[in-house]
């Protein structure tokens, strides 16, 4: 049999020389490599004993992945290749990120209909004569159920650097290979303290952490991690040295709602949450007019301040003991901000402790405006098997934070539930 998991760079030869067999002439092992270094591109590979004998590209359009090609090896047609990739696909990215996957095929292709009908693909439309024979093309989606997530990696990652940055802040830099990239939002699950022969057991459970930088997908990635050594998981992570060996699992969670072009966005980010809005912020800075708001107790608290400096977007800062900043809490600043700025009021995007996303939840509701939130909830597993990170929702019952978050609106969460 076979398990299904994205392509690495090893995997790119011996694909192209299954498209070539099944194919000819539609994938060099380059165009391969082209396309796998793409940041917006996924090719997953079926693994058995006697090699790939299946491959599906796809590429992220938005909120919908668009299959490009599925090819599997012709000996082994009919075993169910092709539905496990479409089925991994849809476990790739879930909601709020991707919502639907889009295909299209040729309208004469039977086996092909019935297979993508038989894992829940819809005929959503016809474009006639599409092929460059006269044949028309049939357009299905699948639409991906909330729940879903991603193919994380669990690796032992290296650790590059890891140094103290004043108060309790420190800065993390691990190598992953064949790192899938990231989304801003998206957080890894790290194992405290160094790997050594001995399995460690004390203490069991990970600690979840945003990915600061380092969201490209790449062959061996420098992913960095910006966290506070606060209880006993991060100060074991902090006595890790450079060189030993930490346990990593991810990318985890779904992402922010991306901040469109030539559009407003607030981003107010307290204490550790300020880790997580970095991305975002860089992602948008200089195409969008990006407001941030960071704020700690004092100065020694700020993480990662004088990065948000030298981007290009409007920066406060608020600390309580009014040693960098405004004296006061982010919310301090975020009210007087909202009333500035003329027109509609823009998005929020909050991430910190609790109570400072409830208190911009109810500034968002008085301005009228949306406010996304990052909940940064103790987990336990991250990844949808221990309940331990239920989120009480306004529609009713709970919602896994590990899985369905950690980005929710926050007019969907019950702030006064939320321990
Ligand atoms: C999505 C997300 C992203 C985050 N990103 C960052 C970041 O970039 N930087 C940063 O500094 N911090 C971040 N945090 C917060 C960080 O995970 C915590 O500060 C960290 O777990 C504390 O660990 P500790 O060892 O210092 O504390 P400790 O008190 O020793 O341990 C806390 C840990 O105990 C466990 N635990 C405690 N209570 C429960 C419970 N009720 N259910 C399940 N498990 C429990 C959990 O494993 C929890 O992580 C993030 C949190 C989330 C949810
Ligand atoms: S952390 Fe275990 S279910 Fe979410």
């Amino acid at each position: 049999m076979w398990t299904i998991d994205r392509a690495r760079e090893g995997d790119l030869a011996p694909l192209a020389r299954l498209h070539e067999a099944v194919r000819p002439g539609r994938w060099s092992t380059d165009a391969l490599r082209a396309e796998w270094l793409r940041s917006d591109a996924i090719i997953l590979v079926a693994r058995g004993a006697a090699g790939a004998p299946g491959v599906l590209i796809a590429r992220r359009v938005l909120d919908e992945l668009h299959v490009h090609d599925v090819a599997v090896a012709t000996e082994l047609r009919r075993r169910g290749v092709g539905g496990e990739l479409l089925d991994a696909l849809a476990a790739v990215a879930g909601p709020p990120e991707v919502r639907r996957i889009l295909l299209e095929l040729r309208a004469g292709h039977a086996a092909a209909l019935g297979l993508y009908a038989g894992h829940g693909f819809v005929v959503v439309g016809r474009r006639p004569r599409y092929y460059p024979d006269g044949e028309d093309a049939i357009l299905m989606t699948r639409t991906i159920e909330s729940g879903q997530s991603g193919l994380p990696l669990r690796v032992d990652v290296p650790v590059v650097e890891n140094r103290a940055e004043g108060g309790a802040n420190h800065r993390l830099v691990v190598r992953v290979p064949d790192w899938p990239g990231a989304e801003p939002g998206q957080f890894v699950m790290l194992s405290a303290g160094a790997r050594t022969d001995v399995e460690r057991t004390d203490p069991l459970l990970p600690r979840p952490m945003a990915v600061y930088r380092g969201h490209a997908k790449a062959a061996a990635a420098e992913i960095e991690i910006l966290y506070k050594a606060s209880g006993r998981g991060t100060r074991l992570l902090a006595e890790t040295l450079p060189g030993q060996q930490l346990r990593m699992l991810g990318p985890l969670g779904g992402a922010f709602p991306p901040i469109p072009r030539a559009g407003a966005a607030i981003l107010v980010g307290g204490g550790t949450g300020i880790a997580s809005l970095y991305e975002l912020a860089s992602r948008a800075a200089g195409a969008a007019v990006v407001h941030v708001v960071l704020g700690a107790r004092g100065e020694s608290d700020l993480m990662g301040v004088e990065d948000f400096a030298s981007l290009d977007v409007d920066l406060h800062v608020a600390t309580e003991d009014g040693s960098r900043g405004q004296r006061g809490v982010v919310t301090d600043v975020l009210g007087p901000l909202l009333d500035r700025i003329a027109g509609p009021a823009p998005t929020i995007y909050a991430c910190g402790p609790t109570p400072m996303m409830h208190a911009c939840a109810r500034i968002a509701k008085a301005a009228d405006t949306r406010c996304v939130v990052s909940l940064e909830n103790n987990m336990a597993c991250g990844f949808g098997v221990c309940l331990g990170c239920a989120v009480p929702m306004t529609a009713g019952g709970y919602s896994l934070l590990c899985r369905a978050g950690p980005v929710y609106d926050a007019g969907d969460v019950v702030w006064e539930r939320l321990s």
